[in-house]
Formats: structure tokens, C-alpha cells, sequence
């Protein structure tokens, strides 16, 4: 995790970081520091974030710098465990995004040779390590230095008196950009958005020494041409736009996420790959997970297909059975789980498949093929828009399984769920606000929503939030049930209106309160309910997504009301890098 951003060239470096590591808030943000070199190296480090703080750049003059937003992992946030972190002298500053797994050994053995230890980071022994090798250039020694490294980095690292920042980077992100006389670095191409459009994705292993005017990189010691990519994201998709957090803004873009995935996959010929596929598994965490498991229901209904999905944490940690094609889906394509998922279908001599919204990213580089959302920069922490490109991606894969039945469909989705954008949430976000529990019921399709509407809740407004198959309630939650816990209850046409309805009524028998979620004009559940939500009278398939951007709007709102940290809820980071 943690977010990291360097500059080199003929602007005040301090600043323009400081500005790069805002953008990457989500990645990390519990404390933050900014290194410059200029004839010696000065550190700047806070505890807290970047945003809330109004750092006195004065003692940061110079135009070669890097900097760090963290997300703790060894060693809790405070000023002394921020990044950068120096050696013995002063003279050599690291930031790293990643985890060293043999830094007590490392850190162990320099101790024994008199190094000193400021911080409980695994990332100090880098800098210590780079000192140990240091013979006037840092190139070599921090060559030398990854090779003694075992774990995932992305490292930038500064010398005194070195007019350079060399970078390294081994699973984790880091992607270079080139501007007229200056280059960046950051763990992705946000910071770059203002200063170039021509950025360079570093392959694993890969270092790279960045100089005002040249970037050159080598892999196993020996110089490589790494190809310069053209970045098609502009700095405004990046920015608020008006809205007062991302999160609302991305709930806004959803239309276009959805439009625009469903475009980008026309005529691509991998979608005929997962149609002969005769039997897939998908491993993905957290939102992602629930997009696959919505697949599951939607594949193996319309499609016939059987699907299996794993929660990439555990897949890695088992044998299961895994045959034909692995699809491994993640927003930031930087998730270590689903990562290791694909090392999982390798092992299994099985090819993967990525779905990502980042271009670059790790997972491209894993897997045999990949299939990007085209959703746009998300910054907010909880998963929004990628959500609904991600199901998306899987929509389109259904309509391929069922020689396109459902164009029609997919084609309409976008002007569905631009209607329920001005849903009216009040009555339902008054209640919600006053508990401490609830729950999230639904059937078929509509229990994986349930479980995101759920998540979406626990995670930006803190309050105890379940899922579950609305049928499984009485096998043991039903005790929990009471005037203080409400259940918000997705209760749409189909073959499990019925029984939905009659678990409704058993619900608000035991005291709960119902809010319920139903086409408009059905009076039968609103009747059951205390507060109904319409959602327009459309196919299964659009109601997932229509329902779905109803219960993101729901903890949206929700968490509005209770104050909550919409953006950076606590204790999250938006890419889960570490295991
Ligand atoms: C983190 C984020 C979640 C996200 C999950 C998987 O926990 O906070 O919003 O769903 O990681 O991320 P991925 O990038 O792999 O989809």
C-alpha cells in the first residue's frame, strides 16, 4: 500500500510532490513526509494527512525530490515511522510502497555492522542497505541493494550530491512520466495528469535512473527500452468536479462507466473465449468479489455456464479443483490477493483472464489476457463505478454465452440508472442513521447486491451492516431482529418476489424495520414495508445495477448524515497491496 510520487527537473520539487501524493491519498493516509536534494537532504515528515495539513515547504528547497503518503504496516503511524526514511548520515532517502519480508534478518545483520535504526519500518533497511553499497552512485547501490531484498517494492531513492532519483520497482505499481526537462514518478498516473501526457510503466524488476532530461532504465543490470504510453485520462476525470466528495461524483459517472465498458468490449474476441469456456472461476476481494459472484448467478441462469468464485484471500491457500479458465478481477489491478490468484491458476497450468480499470497495472502483466472497465480514475476509497463496469464486463460476457439475447438490454442500462440517481432517500436515511445494526436481504441475483449494499454501508458510515439470503435470516439472525435493527429488503418481480414478500412479513413480525426496495407502482410491497424505494419496472439484469446504485447511495447519504469521512473512511486504503 502507500503512495509514493518523485520529481526531477527545473521546478520547485516540494510543492508539485506534495500536490502528487493528494491525489494518491487513497492508497494510504495516516502520515506523510517529502525528501529534497539540494547540495544536502532535507525530510519533512507529518503524522496525519496530507490534506489536513499545511506543510511549511520553506526548508524543501531544490528541484529533485520524492515523497510518501503511508498506510501502515509495520509500525504504527506516527512521525518516526513516515516516510522518507535516511540512513546513518542523512545522506540517502528512501520511500518504498510494498513489504520487505526478510527486513528483520536485514535489519539483524546491519545493526551488527553499527547501523543505526530510527523507525520500526521495514522500509528503513533499505535506505541502510543503500548506504552499505553506496560508493558515489546510487544507481549501483541501490542495484545492489533490491538483491538482497525479498518481498514486493516500489522504490524511489535520493543521494546527496546525486543529481538523480533512481527508481525500482518488483509487484508493486510504479509508473513514470515524461515532461519537457523534468520526469515523474508515482504509484499511479494521477499525478502525473497535470504535468504530461507520455508516462512509462516500469516491468517487475526494472530500475530505473531519472535525470531532467533522460530516463533510462535496466532489467538484470542490462539497459531496456521500455515502451512510452500515451495517458487518455484527463486531469478534470481525476478532480471532483463539483460534487462535494469522489464518491458522490463517481455514483454520478456510473452511466458513462456502464456505456462506455459495454462499448469498449464490442467485438472482442475474448468474450467468445469465456462463451466456450465450459466452466470458469473467478477470484477476486471485497467489491470486486461481489461483482463475481452477481456473474455467478447471472452466468449460470441465462448462460448455463457453471462458475465457481473464490475470495482470492483464500484461494491461494487451498487446492481447489481449478480447471479451463481463471478470471481474476480487481478495480486497481494492484490487489496482492488476486495477484496470487493468478500465480494459483498458473500452478494449475490453467490461463487467467484479468478484468482491471488500470491500464498497467500489475495484473496485465500476470495474466494471459486482459479486458479493461473503462470507468475512468476512482479515487474515493469504497468502489462505486467500477462496481457497475465490472458488471459490465460480466453482462457482456452473459450476452456473448447467449448469442447476444440481451443487446437490447445492455444498450438501455445507462438511461436506467441515470433515473435512480435522484432517488428520494430521506425517510430511509433518517432511520438507517439512528442504528447501530442492520441488515441487507435479498434472493438469487439479488443476494450478492444485498452483500454489496452491505459493505458499501459498514464501510463509509461504521455502522454494523449484514448481508444476507433473505431465506438464511431465520437459521439464526432472526434473534437479533428488533425495533433497533433495520432491514433494508430488495424485493423485485421475479421467482423469489413471493417468498421475498413472506420473509418480509416474518421480519417486520419480529419488530424490525422494513425498507424495502420494489418497482415503481407495486403497492403489495409497499403496503408490507415502512419506507419504499422505486426503482423503474425494467429486466433482471438492470435492476441489479439499478438496485445497486440505490443502496450506494443509501450509505452515501447515510453516512453524509452521521459526518462520516466519506472519501477515507477509517482504517481503509482503495489498493490492498499486502496480503
Ligand atoms: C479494498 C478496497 C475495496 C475493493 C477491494 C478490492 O479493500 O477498499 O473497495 O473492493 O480492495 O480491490 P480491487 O482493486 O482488487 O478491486
Amino acid at each position: 500500500m502507500c503512495g509514493i510520487v518523485g520529481y526531477i527537473g527545473w521546478r520547485d520539487a516540494a510543492p508539485l510532490i506534495v500536490e502528487g501524493l493528494k491525489r494518491l491519498e487513497y492508497r494510504g493516509y495516516d502520515s506523510f513526509g517529502v525528501a529534497t536534494e539540494n547540495g544536502d537532504i532535507r525530510v519533512v515528515k507529518r503524522n496525519g494527512r496530507i490534506s489536513d495539513n499545511h506543510l511549511d515547504l520553506s526548508a524543501l528547497s531544490g528541484t529533485i525530490g520524492i515523497g510518501h503518503t503511508r498506510w501502515a504496516t509495520h509500525g504504527v503511524p506516527n512521525e518516526q515511522n513516515a516516510h522518507p526514511h535516511t540512513d546513518c548520515s542523512g545522506s540517502i532517502a528512501v520511500v518504498h510502497n510494498g513489504i520487505i519480508e526478510n527486513y528483520a534478518l536485514l535489519r539483524r545483520k546491519l545493526t551488527e555492522k553499527g547501523h543505526h535504526f530510527r523507525s520500526e519500518t521495514d522500509t528503513e533497511v533499505i535506505a541502510h542497505l543503500i548506504e552499505e553499497y553506496y560508493t558515489g552512485d546510487l544507481l549501483a547501490a541501490v542495484t545492489e541493494t533490491v538483491r538482497h531484498l525479498e518481498g514486493s517494492y516500489a522504490i524511489l531513492a535520493l543521494a546527496k550530491n546525486d543529481p538523480r532519483i533512481v527508481a525500482a520497482r518488483r509487484s508493486s505499481p510504479l509508473v513514470l512520466g515524461i515532461g519537457d526537462g523534468e520526469m515523474l514518478c508515482a504509484s499511479d498516473i494521477t499525478p502525473l495528469l497535470d504535468h504530461t501526457e507520455r508516462a512509462v510503466y516500469l516491468e517487475d524488476g526494472d530500475i530505473a535512473a531519472l535525470t531532467p532530461a533522460r530516463i533510462d532504465v535496466y532489467h538484470d543490470g542490462m539497459p531496456v527500452e521500455r515502451q512510452v504510453d500515451h495517458i487518455t485520462w484527463s486531469v478534470d476525470d481525476a478532480k471532483k468536479g463539483g460534487f462535494p466528495h469522489y464518491m458522490l461524483k463517481e455514483i454520478y459517472e456510473q452511466p458513462q462507466a456502464f456505456y462506455n465498458t459495454i462499448k469498449g468490449l464490442e467485438g472482442d474476441s475474448r468474450l467468445a473465449m469465456v462463451r466456450v469456456a465450459p466452466e470458469l472461476t473467478v477470484a477476486a476481494c471485497g467489491t470486486s468479489y461481489h461483482a463475481a459472484l452477481i456473474f455467478r448467478y447471472l452466468a449460470e441462469d441465462y448462460g448455463k455456464k457453471r462458475v465457481n468464485v473464490e475470495l482470492a484471500s483464500e484461494f491461494k491457500y487451498y487446492a481447489p479443483p481449478i480447471r479451463e479458465l481463471v478470471i481474476a478481477v480487481s478495480q486497481s489491478g494492484e490487489t496482492a490477493d488476486t495477484l496470487a490468484a493468478i500465480d494459483q491458476a498458473k500452478a494449475h497450468n490453467c490461463p487467467a483472464l484479468a478484468i482491471t480499470n488500470i491500464l498497467g497495472s500489475s495484473i496485465t502483466r500476470k495474466a494471459d489476457w486482459t479486458l479493461f472497465m473503462c470507468a475512468g480514475p476512482e479515487i474515493s476509497v469504497a468502489a462505486t463505478k467500477s462496481f457497475t463496469a465490472q458488471l459490465a464486463v460480466f453482462m457482456a460476457m452473459v450476452n456473448a454465452m447467449c448469442d447476444r439475447e440481451f443487446d437490447d438490454v445492455l444498450a438501455h442500462a445507462n438511461c436506467s440508472i441515470e433515473r435512480v440517481l435522484s432517488c428520494t432517500l430521506g425517510k430511509a436515511v433518517a432511520l438507517i442513521s439512528e442504528a447501530q445494526e442492520m441488515f441487507y436481504v435479498g434472493r438469487g441475483v439479488f443476494y450478492p447486491v444485498a452483500l454489496e449494499g452491505a459493505l458499501k454501508m459498514k464501510e463509509i458510515s461504521y455502522i454494523h451492516a449484514e448481508g444476507y439470503a433473505a431465506g438464511e435470516l431465520k437459521h439464526g439472525p432472526f434473534a437479533l431482529l428488533s425495533p433497533e435493527t433495520p432491514v433494508v429488503a430488495i424485493c423485485v418481480p421475479g421467482r423469489t418476489y413471493g417468498v421475498m414478500l413472506s420473509n418480509v412479513k416474518e421480519m417486520k413480525a419480529r419488530g424490525a424495520p422494513i425498507i424495502g426496495i420494489g418497482i415503481e407502482g407495486d403497492t403489495e410491497v409497499e403496503q408490507v414495508v415502512d419506507v419504499f424505494i422505486p426503482v423503474p419496472d425494467d429486466h433482471q439484469m438492470v435492476q441489479v445495477l439499478t438496485v445497486s446504485v440505490v443502496l450506494q447511495l443509501l450509505a452515501y447519504h447515510t453516512a453524509c448524515a452521521l459526518n462520516r469521512d466519506i472519501d477515507k473512511p477509517r482504517n481503509l486504503a482503495k489498493s490492498v497491496t499486502v496480503e
